[in-house]
């Protein structure tokens, strides 16, 4: 089996391709790192050529204005287009819980674009929405920075191990096509208040965190349950409590 994975240098990608590899696929690493670009189309039908399955872990190098959304509309166009002259069997993409709930923010639209897109291509396909990834909570953090502290709100979410993500999106791959979006979520529920105060101490910053529930998540008032998923398919094995630990300790 060959699968081209496309964003292959990314936080998902790299840990895609090891998966993939150790489980004994024939894997085709692919992004600007590796001389493949998905939105100009520079060497990409090569790159798919023979592939059985292809999957997009690409993402935006920005997020403002229509950034994402050119990113994101040119990149699916020209994976999709490549995909079906190559007769590729299963056409997988990354995407984010609630996606459909944020469309006010311009990231998110053009993730509902990319979904979109690959849904009306009639392709078997499988979506695979994620909840942020630990990785990504200094990032959900920041976007509270007012002044000296944060202010963010007490919406919940369930983060996600990276390394869960990529293991179930290699399963996934390796599988038949769901020709469907399943959702993946980790094994604890936080508020995004809550979460921000542990990441601080484990970092033994001592900036507050203010409760606050109309701070807004990239541009979007949240509720209590608009970052959560609607049907769990999988959940991550890693708690955050341990990968906090073993971060801080490397
Ligand atoms: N962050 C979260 O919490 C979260 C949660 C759920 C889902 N997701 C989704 O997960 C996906 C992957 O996220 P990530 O954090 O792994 O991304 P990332 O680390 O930012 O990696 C982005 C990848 O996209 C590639 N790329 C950028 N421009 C490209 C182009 N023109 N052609 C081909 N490849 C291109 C980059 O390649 P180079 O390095 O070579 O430029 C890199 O490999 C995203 O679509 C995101 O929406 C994220």
């Amino acid at each position: 089996m060959k699968i081209t994975v496309m964003g292959a240098s990314g936080r998902i990608g790299t840990r895609l391709v090891d998966n993939l590899r150790q489980a004994g696929i024939e894997v085709i690493s692919a992004s600007p790192t590796f001389g493949v670009n998905s939105v100009t189309g520079e060497c990409l039908r090569p790159a798919i050529a023979g592939a059985d399955a292809v999957i997009d872990v690409t993402n935006a190098a920005s997020f403002g204005d229509d950034s994402a959304l050119d990113f994101f509309r040119a990149s699916t166009r020209n994976l999709l287009a490549a995909s079906a002259d190559a007769g590729v069997r299963h056409y997988l993409a990354l995407s984010v819980v609630g996606t459909p709930r944020l469309v006010e923010s311009d990231y998110f639209r053009a993730k509902m674009v990319q979904e979109n897109l690959i849904r009306a291509a009639r392709r078997p396909y499988t979506i695979l929405h994620s909840t942020q990834f630990f990785e990504f909570i200094s990032g959900v953090i920041d976007m509270g920075a007012d002044g000296d502290s944060f202010r963010l709100p007490s919406a919940y979410i369930k983060p996600i191990a990276a390394d869960d993500v990529a293991e179930i999106l290699a399963e996934l791959a390796m599988g038949a096509p769901r020709n469907d979006t399943l959702e993946i979520n980790g094994n604890a529920q936080f508020g995004l208040d809550e979460i921000a105060r542990m990441h601080l101490a484990a970092n033994e910053d001592s900036r507050q965190v203010i409760t606050d529930d109309s701070a807004r998540y990239y541009g979007v008032e949240l509720n209590d349950d608009t970052l959560l998923p609607l049907k769990t398919a999988r959940v991550g094995a890693l708690r955050y409590e341990d990968w906090l630990n073993r971060s801080m300790a490397d």
